[in-house]
């Protein structure tokens, strides 16, 4: 039951080793330390991730910046996002509340803990504490912000300003969401008609109440933010922060501080992405996936720990509504691009992700 209690708790009381129920199987383990005294055993692998620029996304070099969107999405299935508009502030302040809500006491964090998954919010450990035989170095805090009204009186009140920033932030998230997501609907070729040159409105009419419909619903949508801390670890070469995973929703923003320690997999290599400060590490989930029939993907990624730093990661999750279904958009489907994929809803998913045990990897895999 002691682990139940997290990893900050254990790194609070001096832990030297790594107890056996976080070893992970020889296989499974990342064969590689990094923020480390120690050597490498395996030479490191980073990536330069492509990098879109928000900015020039709204300019008249949108049709190229379309063309690397949808090459990042198609090749990578992540892209670093600059310049997105959200001031460095509100950035800094979330990460600064963060880091603060995991320095408070463990007395204070429990009162915010769940196991329970359709709670607004919860506290909690590992991947999934109440299933994982193996334990990840990660202890996290999962705020639903969606509906706001409703979430936000759960949120935690300690630190004092902590609700205030988390809720500037979450708001400035989603509008940064809305706009990427009609860029990404825009690259998989759904456009609105106003936004169409009047040569291209001639030529087509129906598109636009669809394209309208989505972004609406979207606007409802889910939005989840998860705030990770991963405390060093005195072996870090036995365990992972997080276990390989792909994201369930739409698109994930994510906000890393400046610690390494995000892998993903690529050409079948797990190479680790450079923090650029400031920026979000974007990433296509599986209803994106789903939605864009197997066009752009949804790729395995994973976290290492360190032995000498706190690393502190903001995810935010967008989707559609939870009532909603996701299937491949009928408009990406026709004769020679047959439907690759089931449909999906929030039930299945959490279905899955209770009966799983540490990872989440093959949901995708499931819906073909
Ligand atoms: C995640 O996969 O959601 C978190 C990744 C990270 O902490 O870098
Ligand atoms: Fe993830």
């Amino acid at each position: 039951f002691q682990y139940q209690k997290g990893v900050k708790h254990m790194y609070e009381n001096g832990i030297e080793h790594v107890p056996n129920k976080y070893i992970l199987p020889a296989s499974e383990r990342p064969n590689v330390v990094i923020n480390s005294e120690k050597s490498s055993h395996v030479p490191q692998m980073s990536v330069q991730l492509p990098i879109i620029d928000f900015a020039e996304l709204q300019g008249p070099n949108r049709t190229q910046v379309l063309e690397s969107l949808s090459y990042a999405c198609q090749n990578y299935g992540f892209f670093q996002l600059v310049n997105h508009g959200i001031p460095d502030e509100i950035m800094n302040e979330m990460v600064n509340v963060s880091k603060r809500f995991f320095e408070m006491p463990f007395s204070e964090r429990e009162k915010y803990m769940s196991t329970d998954m359709s709670s607004p919010v919860r506290y909690g450990t590992s991947f999934n504490q109440t299933n994982d035989g193996v334990f990840c170095w990660r202890d996290f805090l999962k705020l639903s912000c969606h509906p706001l009204p409703e979430t936000l009186p759960y949120w935690p009140t300690s630190p004092l300003d902590f609700r205030q920033l988390a809720v500037t932030y979450a708001k400035e998230n989603k509008y940064l969401f809305l706009m990427l997501v009609e860029a990404i609907l825009e690259s998989l070729g759904l456009k609105n008609k106003e936004k169409k040159t009047k040569f291209e409105a001639k030529n087509e009419n129906d598109d636009d109440d669809y394209i309208e419909e989505i972004l609406k619903e979207f606007e409802d949508g889910s939005q989840l933010m998860v705030v990770n801390c991963y405390p060093p670890c005195p072996e870090p070469d036995l365990t992972l922060g997080m276990p390989p995973h792909s994201d369930y929703g739409f698109l994930t923003l994510l906000q890393q501080d400046e610690v390494k320690g995000l892998q993903i997999q690529h050409q079948d290599k797990w190479v680790t992405i450079q923090p650029i400060p400031g920026s979000f590490v974007v990433n296509v989930g599986d209803h994106l996936e789903i939605f864009s029939n197997g066009k752009y993907k949804s790729v395995l990624h994973r976290v290492l720990v360190n032995s000498m730093k706190h690393r502190i990661s903001v995810a935010s999750l967008h989707s559609l509504p939870f009532a909603n279904t996701v299937r491949p958009s009928p408009k990406l489907i026709d004769e020679t691009n047959p439907r690759l994929y089931k449909d999906t809803d929030f039930a299945s998913f959490l279905q899955y992700a209770k009966s799983c045990d540490s990872s989440k990897k093959n949901f995708i895999q499931s819906r073909k």
